[in-house]
């Protein structure tokens, strides 16, 4: 059976792009695959949190993410930070990546921007943590949206390298699974921009708490342009806040964009916005609802992710170890 890695931050509450993206791949995973799914609070620190909201954040995600349908009986949901194995591992890796393999990350561009000289050296070198998270469980399967694509390609780089500079076939090739459809849903206020956890606006991205009401004025108020929906899906060209709810919409129900188009095109966007509100309710609905069942016995959160981290533990430790003999630590 393939081991599947994924992680996501306990920054803010997870978003309809992580739940489309992500963590409903993730779900459906666990029928055929061996799981660890991670909050990964070490990456989260690369930008400044306040201590008391990262600890509640990541209690949040943890309810979110068993809401939505993880099964920590049968996989393995934990903090990053209780398994020292992803820091060792990472730290290595810091030593095998090149300074000119992360100047290519788009990412760490895009979030530093022109203030480069301001930002931690951790946001730098966050790409090769990813990298340890992964190949510290020897998983070969991450299910991610497609702004994650870029960091998976490092990490075959970075674990092809340790394995051509130690003259050993220790860390297997890792195989992204990227939606076809919903792998990069956009801003409800700027169709350019990817829907975020971190973004300004609260109106620019759906969360997986938000109530039916909430739910219904952000999609009332997400932009789109005078013309009716076309028929066909050339029709969305240049048209980016049209095609991502028409990305949405397909999304949720399993249909293709030509199929939605052939149902909605000639309408204008009120009844169109009025289905996919109906669709989003129904689908989230229930995740908010258990959510805040899920807040109300926060112990048993928390045991779930130590519970969680000790067999993480278990499985990352000899590989991990494995490594260090490999690189020459003298125990
Ligand atoms: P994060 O927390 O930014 O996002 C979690 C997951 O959600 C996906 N995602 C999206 N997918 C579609 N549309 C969007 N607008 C959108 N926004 C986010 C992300 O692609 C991701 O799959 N670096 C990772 C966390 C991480 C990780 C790992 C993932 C750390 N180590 C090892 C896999 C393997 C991140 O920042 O995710």
């Amino acid at each position: 059976m393939q081991r599947v890695f994924s992680g996501i931050q306990p920054t803010g509450v997870p978003q309809l792009g992580n739940y489309l993206g992500a963590i409903r791949n993730w779900v459906v995973l666990q029928q055929d695959h061996e799981c660890i799914f991670c909050l990964v609070d070490m990456h989260a620190l690369t930008v400044w949190q306040d201590p008391d909201s990262l600890r509640q954040q990541t209690l949040g995600q943890t309810a979110c993410l068993l809401a939505a349908g993880i099964d920590p009986a049968r996989h393995i949901l934990y903090n990053q930070s209780a398994v020292s194995a992803h820091a060792r591992l990472g730290w290595i890796f810091n030593c095998v990546v090149r300074l000119g393999w992360l100047n290519r990350m788009t990412q760490f561009k895009d979030k530093a921007g022109k203030d480069r000289e301001n930002h931690s050296a951790g946001l730098y070198v966050y790409p090769s943590l990813m990298a340890a998270d992964i190949h510290a469980f020897h998983a070969t399967r991450v299910p991610v949206g497609d702004d994650q694509r870029q960091h998976l390609e490092l990490a075959n780089d970075i674990g092809q390298k340790f394995n051509h500079d130690y003259g050993v076939a220790f860390f297997p090739m890792v195989e992204g699974l990227i939606p076809p459809g919903s792998a990069r849903i956009m801003s409800l206020r700027d169709g350019t921009k990817k829907m975020s956890k971190s973004d300004p606006s609260a109106q620019s991205r759906i969360e997986l708490t938000d109530t039916p009401d909430e739910i219904a004025l952000k999609i009332r108020r997400a932009k789109t342009d005078p013309e009716p929906l076309p028929s066909e899906e050339a029709g969305l060209e240049n048209r980016p806040e049209a095609r991502n709810l028409v990305t949405i919409y397909a999304a949720l129900t399993g249909e293709t964009v030509p199929e939605v188009l052939a149902r909605f095109g000639g309408e204008g966007f009120g009844p169109f916005k009025a289905a996919l509100t109906e669709r989003l309710v129904a689908e989230l609905g229930p995740v908010a609802a258990e959510t805040r069942r899920l807040l109300g016995d926060p112990g048993h959160l928390l045991s779930v992710l130590r519970d969680g981290a000790a067999r993480a533990s278990a499985v990352a430790e000899p590989i991990v170890a494995e490594a260090e003999r490999i690189v020459g630590y003298l125990r």
